[in-house]
């Protein structure tokens, strides 16, 4: 049957000596509306108190008593942390820093990826917990670890990193020229003498820096084969998972969902920094469609906060209504879940102030509470919705290998290039026109867009170009912008005019790139094509001068010695148009240029019109399509309900206050 999972991390763990608690917490989860739980991510202390004494009981009778409850679980293998015994036994597991020094047993994700020793460990008790628990019904999916992330710099990585140069280069000269090691004597004369990049060290060659996140993100990526292997050998067939964190770039996700069956993650929103939640639901929201683009399907929010987030700079209660719509949005992106970070606080330790569905007072009439009962009987009438997709028009290139690149190259704007801002920009103003969008990779697929916009594609891999000509010759829109097609995947500069290979696509080259100082500023001057007012917006940060081949050029500079050089152009290719900005325009600009490339690629929004601080999105399957709609503004809005749409949740005069929420669907 199908459900949206509703429910988060259970640790029954913290509680053994009040089974009255944990009696009451069934039926306290029962009373919101809970169907399922994630629990053992940090259990391995308890499941394992001494080397090769396993105690799963606990875990059993958990297990029996919430399934008998009705009440499914996601079951975690404990990687994460480690117990005393373990580090102290094979101190080679702890992490080792950049610059040699060794961790000390405590805290947590700090193991090394690469240690035998640990990864033996870890196989050893997933394999028991998967010939215990791999056929219980209760159980639907795993959960690898927790928030995989970090680097460990000890010998053994090393050895693997030079296995993986050696894999990816062949030989040392194929390496020292794609590092252009020529530079400052840094010339290899055999990978033996390769360490990782480090601050003490060698820090300044791109491709070394490059190559060794590579590594971290398969070394990561093979310690997840090792679990699921471990699991799959001990009889378990249930889908793996691996929460991810929100704009992490320390891992390319991209290749690491590539380990699991589904993607999940952990969105924490800062909400009313600045006054603003709807600035917070765009932000989370283009995580949201980043997660759910890695597979083109739905996905898992594997923890949200209930209310307030203790790790943050404040400790905001989150404002009635607004968990409502938050886990309203995350369904509407594409989420088959809506799971909290914690169902019961803890007593104790560093997360005793972090929201729970269930608070030290162990009430049922709390507020967090309350509200939680009711989002309970808001996802039993989206049941339907699960397993749904969405089926966006738009992709938006936001790569991770390429942010690295500009993170790592010195200029052409150190303090700051605007990467991430700039992706920002554009899905702002996809998503104030109410349209669905995909967050990619530029090794995605391009073939269900109509409109592709590829800001900032400085580092391009992978013939990556000749993608992006054939998406434009068979009639897509295209946008790209300055500092695009500049360096390989190796940080190598192309050679001869670029954006590489697209120069005549887009029917410019580049010539030459300004950084800007914080504060200055130019003018973008001219006639934006589309029905738009303006005919003057400002840029800041980087302007690039290029020189039209044969493009249309609409808009151009209006100060400095480059006055009249062209900002926006556009070029018929093929079927198709390219389009390129020149320069890092205000968002009014790029609101208006969105709309015109919307409009030119024919790409129609969810609804036709979308009221200020309204976030949309739209799900659908073969019969009918299900709308979303979330105020995170502070005044009453109206969305126009279509005649015949089917309510699921809200007014059915379409009238939104603030923090509601509406969700329709309609016959296709
Ligand atoms: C992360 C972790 C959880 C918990 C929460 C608190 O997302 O995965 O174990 O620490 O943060 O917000
Ligand atoms: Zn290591």
């Amino acid at each position: 049957m199908k459900k949206i999972l509703y429910g988060g991390d259970y640790n029954p763990d913290q509680w053994l000596d009040r089974p009255d608690i944990l009696k009451e917490d069934i039926r306290l989860m029962k009373k919101a509306g809970v169907n399922e739980v994630t629990m053992g991510m940090f259990s391995w202390a308890q499941l394992e108190p001494e080397e090769g004494i396993y105690q799963f009981d606990w875990l059993k009778d958990t297990i029996d008593r919430l399934w008998e409850n009705g009440i499914c679980v996601i079951l975690a293998t404990p990687s994460g942390a480690r117990p005393r015994w373990l580090a102290e036994k094979y101190p080679e597991v702890l992490r080792t820093f950049q610059d040699g020094r060794k961790a000390q047993f405590g805290g947590r994700h700090n193991h090394c990826l690469t240690s035998p020793v640990y990864r033996r460990k870890v196989a050893e008790i997933d394999k028991r917990l998967a010939q215990a628990f791999g056929s219980h019904p209760a159980v639907r999916y795993w959960h690898l670890s927790n928030e995989l992330g970090g680097e460990c710099f000890c010998e053994k990585c090393q050895e693997e990193f030079r296995t993986f140069l050696r894999a990816k280069y062949g030989t040392i000269d194929a390496l020292n020229h794609e590092w252009w090691t020529s530079f400052w004597s840094h010339t290899y004369r055999s990978f033996d003498e390769i360490s990782a990049p480090s601050s003490i060290g060698e820090n300044e060659t791109n491709g070394l820096i490059l190559d060794w996140k590579r590594f971290v993100t398969a070394q990561t990526a093979s310690f997840m084969r090792c679990e699921v292997s471990a699991l799959r050998e001990g009889g378990a067939a249930q889908p793996v998972t691996t929460n991810m964190m929100y704009d992490y770039d320390g891992l390319d996700y991209d290749v690491l969902s590539k380990e699991e069956d589904i993607v999940s993650w952990d969105s924490y929103p800062e909400w009313g920094k600045d006054g603003l939640d709807y600035q917070a639901s765009l932000d989370h929201g283009m995580c949201h469609d980043y997660m759910r683009s890695l597979k083109d399907k739905p996905y898992l929010l594997m923890e949200s906060c209930p209310s307030a987030t203790n790790w943050q700079p404040v400790s905001r209660l989150k404002r009635p209504g607004l968990l409502t719509a938050a886990s309203a949005e995350a369904v509407g992106h594409g989420s088959d879940s809506v799971l909290f970070f914690q169902i019961r606080q803890s007593r104790g330790a560093s997360e005793k102030f972090h929201g729970a569905l269930i608070d030290h007072t162990g009430r049922d009439d709390t507020r967090v509470f309350k509200e939680a009962s009711v989002i309970g009987v808001m996802l039993e009438r989206l049941s339907e919705v699960t397993g749904s997709r969405t089926d966006a028009k738009v992709g938006l290139i936001y790569d991770t290998q390429n942010r690295w690149a500009i993170a790592s190259s010195q200029g052409p704007r150190n303090s700051g290039a605007g990467y991430a801002r700039l992706v920002q920009k554009f899905y702002r103003a996809l998503k104030i026109r109410g349209v669905d969008v995909d967050v990619i990779s530029q090794d995605h697929s391009y073939d269900n867009y109509r409109l592709l916009i590829a800001p900032m594609l400085y580092s391009i891999r992978g013939g990556s170009e000749k993608r992006l000509r054939s998406f434009t010759e068979g009639g897509g829109t295209l946008l790209m912008t300055y500092l695009s097609g500049v360096v390989n995947e190796n940080d190598l500069c192309y050679l001869g005019d670029t954006p590489h290979g697209l120069t005549d696509v887009l029917g410019i080259r580049t010539k030459e790139i300004d950084g800007l100082w914080d504060g200055e500023s130019n003018h973008i001057v001219g006639i934006m094509p589309g029905n738009h007012e303006r005919t003057s917006y400002s840029c800041d940060t980087l302007c690039e001068l290029a020189a039209s081949l044969d493009s249309n050029v609409h808009m151009v500079y209006g100060d400095d010695f480059y006055k009249y050089k062209p900002v926006l152009t556009s070029h018929a290719f093929g079927k198709g148009t390219a389009w390129y900005l020149a320069a890092d325009a205000e968002q009014d600009f790029i609101n208006d240029l969105t709309e015109t490339l919307l409009d030119q690629a024919g790409v129609s929004p969810v609804m036709d019109t979308v009221p200020p601080d309204v976030s949309v999105q739209s799900r659908e399957d073969d019969k009918k399509r299900y709308i979303f709609a979330e105020n995170y503004g502070t005044e009453v809005r109206q969305i126009a309900v279509p005649a015949g749409a089917k309510l699921l949740w809200g007014d059915k005069k379409g009238r939104l206050l603030p923090y509601s929420v509406l969700i329709y669907s309609v016959e296709k």
